[in-house]
């Protein structure tokens, strides 16, 4: 029940009506960006501004605050928590145990700021939502209510949206500009292709029109292989009765990961790892195709 209703708070029908809030996001970061006038910015910052903006925008996830960490050029104090704790489990994730036992230490992590607002926004959310009267959810957490669950279980959910939709979409965002910034030529025919789908300019953009630039997937999906989000992959823990991976027997309780990072770096996987030629083993672009990218793009 919980996954369907995940599914539909971040299913095609539902995003369509989000989007004309992530424009407003889309372009107050452009004007920011506009506004720094050709002296350098740190973009890392603004996406993370942009990205935590969006997933905690009032209308998007039902939230009654928006950070306005766009309009502030500065980090909000509950996420400037979360980023401080993660260093430190980046540090400590290799002994979880190790992390509870800090983690619980009063005051010694700022994560307690962020999971407070959290939950603040959530029990204004339950107040002001009216279950039956409204037929169909116009943001996120209106679906997650849908289905009651606990109410840990929900401040979980929100908890989990925002972070999950945030640092991930900005440092996919970085990692791109700054491979597109490393390889002007692919940058270039980006913004060609941009230009022939947008010719009235950017103003005309619409998600329907950008999904017809095949080329913004490539170099998504190459970025994303490059430069994994999660490098060290998603830890998971064996059933008791094992399993068998590529013939090797893992015991049950093992903990067990696929490092991204460096299965999609492996020269037995893919022809040139380190250029971005590829994606899925299908290889697009290393004869500089139509829709490619060519073979010298995004070397790293
Ligand atoms: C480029 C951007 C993104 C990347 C690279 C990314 C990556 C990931 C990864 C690696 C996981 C863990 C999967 C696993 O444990 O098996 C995950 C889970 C999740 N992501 Fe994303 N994500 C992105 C954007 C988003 C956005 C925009 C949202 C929400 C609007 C979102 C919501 C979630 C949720 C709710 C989960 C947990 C799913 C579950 O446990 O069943 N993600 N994401």
């Amino acid at each position: 029940m919980r996954k369907k209703v995940w599914e539909r708070a971040l299913g095609s029908r539902a995003l369509e009506l989000y989007e004309p809030r992530v424009r407003v996001k889309v372009e107050l970061l452009m004007s920011k960006i506009v506004a720094a006038e050709g002296s350098p910015i740190n973009v890392t910052k603004y996406f993370m501004y942009f990205s935590f903006d969006v997933m905690a925008d009032t209308q998007l996830t039902g939230f009654s605050k928006d950070f306005c960490m766009l309009e502030s050029t500065s980090y909000h104090p509950a996420i400037q928590g979360i980023h401080r704790t993660m260093s430190f489990i980046g540090i400590l994730s290799t002994v979880p145990w190790l992390i509870y036992m800090v983690g619980s230490i009063p005051g010694l992590t700022t994560y307690n700021l962020f999971s407070r607002w959290c939950r603040d926004e959530v029990n204004e959310k339950r107040k002001t939502l009216v279950m039956d009267t409204v037929k169909e959810p116009q943001d996120i957490m209106s679906w997650l209510l849908k289905a009651p669950p606990s109410k840990r279980a929900v401040e979980e959910d929100a908890r989990l949206l925002l972070i999950a939709g945030s640092d991930t979409s900005a440092g996919v965002l970085t990692n791109a500009l700054y491979l597109l910034a490393s390889n002007p030529h692919c940058y270039r025919k980006l913004q060609a292709k941009v230009q022939e789908q947008f010719p009235g300019g950017i103003s005309q953009w619409t998600y329907e029109a950008a999904k017809a630039i095949p080329y913004i997937d490539h170099i998504i999906h190459e970025t994303m292989r490059l430069r994994p989000i999660v490098p060290g992959g998603m830890p998971r823990t064996v059933p008791p009765q094992g399993i068998l991976i590529d013939g090797q027997f893992i015991p049950g309780g093992t903990i067990a990961t696929v490092p991204t990072y460096t299965i999609q770096r492996d020269e037995r996987y893919w022809e040139d790892p380190l250029r971005a030629v590829g994606v899925s083993g299908e290889t697009f672009g290393d004869d500089g195709d139509e829709d490619g990218v060519e073979s010298d793009c995004a070397a790293v």
